[in-house]
């Protein structure tokens, strides 16, 4: 049996902490986030049931790191590293041969890199499995609304972080154009630099509101901790794939947007009959491609640092692909907002962009 560990924190806080303890709900945030800052981490679950197409089968925990979001990027970095090189810790006496990094544990500092070398186990931060089933995912979804791809403009919001660059690298010579978005125009200017363009135009832009409502095709992955992508900023018939944890994409945009199509990054199935033995808001038997990333090297017993620090090789999604393959990881249809986006759903998207409508009078709820 191989074995693995994941770790987990709470991504919108009071509901995740809620899901655990239901006191949570009814105490202010400013409560949670002292009580969390102050939680040890812990096991919070034990994963059974991952069985491979090869018959290799593997068990697994969730180890809680107890911090928010917004924790994770404010508080003193050697304490927020302190925290998760403990969950490592953990892991390691618990008997996991490999870790995964879930969330804001990856996006901080360097990106698994310190963390792994105060472990003696591997580290993976599974955006190599990530940035492959989101481009997956936004490929086909532009497929079944119909979009033009070959001579469409593609947005990546967050263009210059880890699964931003390569999700960009990725979109060359499939659209006609690409625009990186982000915040800082040295950095903007770098990403751009290091993209090999092949046939396609790329350009850079720190202005959301004014480059956005270009795009046909969106990959959304920045690590703010708020809403970036609002109502306004999305022209009809745009298809977006959210890879961001908390989301980029505003609530409000899926309650008055019915002319576009949101569906969230890397929802994976997951081989055999697992239980996570805890609830993480997705269906029965599904993961975030992150944490599928983590069991599939498991599977291939294959216990070495995968994918860490910042930089993503083509390389390394084709190999992760292929993983995926041999072990029967694979796209789990689509979601949105915790709902499945249905065939229905997508042709009356499509109906609502052909008809004209710009949605913003009409619910699609
Ligand atoms: N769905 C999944 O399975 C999965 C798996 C892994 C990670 N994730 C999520 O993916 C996101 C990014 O992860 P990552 O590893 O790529 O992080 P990263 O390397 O730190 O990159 C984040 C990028 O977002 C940019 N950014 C931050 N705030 C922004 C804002 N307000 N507007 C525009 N850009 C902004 C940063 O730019 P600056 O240089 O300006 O800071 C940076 O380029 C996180 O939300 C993470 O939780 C999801």
């Amino acid at each position: 049996m191989e074995k693995f560990a994941f770790i987990i924190h709470p991504v919108h806080l009071k509901r995740d902490v809620a899901r655990k303890y239901p006191v949570a709900r009814f105490l202010p945030e400013p409560l949670v986030e002292f009580l969390v800052k102050k939680t040890d981490p812990k096991v919070v679950s034990h994963i059974t049931g991952i069985r491979s197409k090869t018959g290799a089968e593997a068990e697994g925990w969730f180890i809680a790191c107890p911090l928010s979001p917004r924790q994770f990027l404010e508080l003193d970095r050697q304490f927020v590293y302190d925290k998760i090189i403990r969950c490592g810790k953990i892991a390691e006496e618990i008997g996991a041969k490999i870790i995964g990094l879930g969330a804001f544990t990856s996006v901080v500092g360097d990106a698994g890199v310190t963390v792994a070398e105060n472990l003696n186990i591997p580290v993976t931060t599974g955006n190599s499995y990530t940035v492959a089933t989101a481009m997956e995912g936004l490929f086909e979804a532009a497929r079944l609304m119909g979009v033009d791809t070959p001579n469409a403009t593609a947005g990546v919001v967050g263009a210059t972080g880890s699964i931003g660059q390569t999700c960009a690298q990725m979109l060359v010579d499939r659209v006609a154009k690409i625009c990186l978005i982000g915040r800082n125009a040295g950095k903007l200017a770098k990403a751009r630099d290091e993209l090999t363009s092949g046939a396609t135009e790329v350009v850079v832009s720190s202005d959301i509101e004014q480059s956005l409502p270009h795009c046909d095709l969106i990959v959304t992955v920045s690590s703010a901790v708020d809403a970036i992508i609002h109502p306004e900023h999305l022209k009809p018939g745009a298809v977006i794939c959210d890879v961001a944890r908390p989301r980029d994409v505003s609530g409000e945009v899926a309650r008055v947007r019915d002319d576009v199509l949101i569906i969230e990054g890397g929802v994976v199935s997951v081989p055999g009959d697992v239980d996570f033995g805890l609830d993480f808001g997705f269906p029965p038997k599904t993961a975030y491609a992150c944490m599928s990333e983590t069991m599939m090297l498991a599977l291939e017993g294959m216990y070495e640092s995968f994918t860490l620090g910042r930089n993503i090789t083509l390389g390394q999604i084709q190999r992760v692909s292929q993983l995926a393959d041999k072990h029967g990881f694979r796209l789990a249809g689509f979601r949105s907002f915790e709902e499945a986006v249905t065939p229905e759903r997508i042709e009356s998207v499509r109906k609502n962009v052909q008809r004209g409508r710009t949605g913003s009078s009409r619910g699609r709820r």
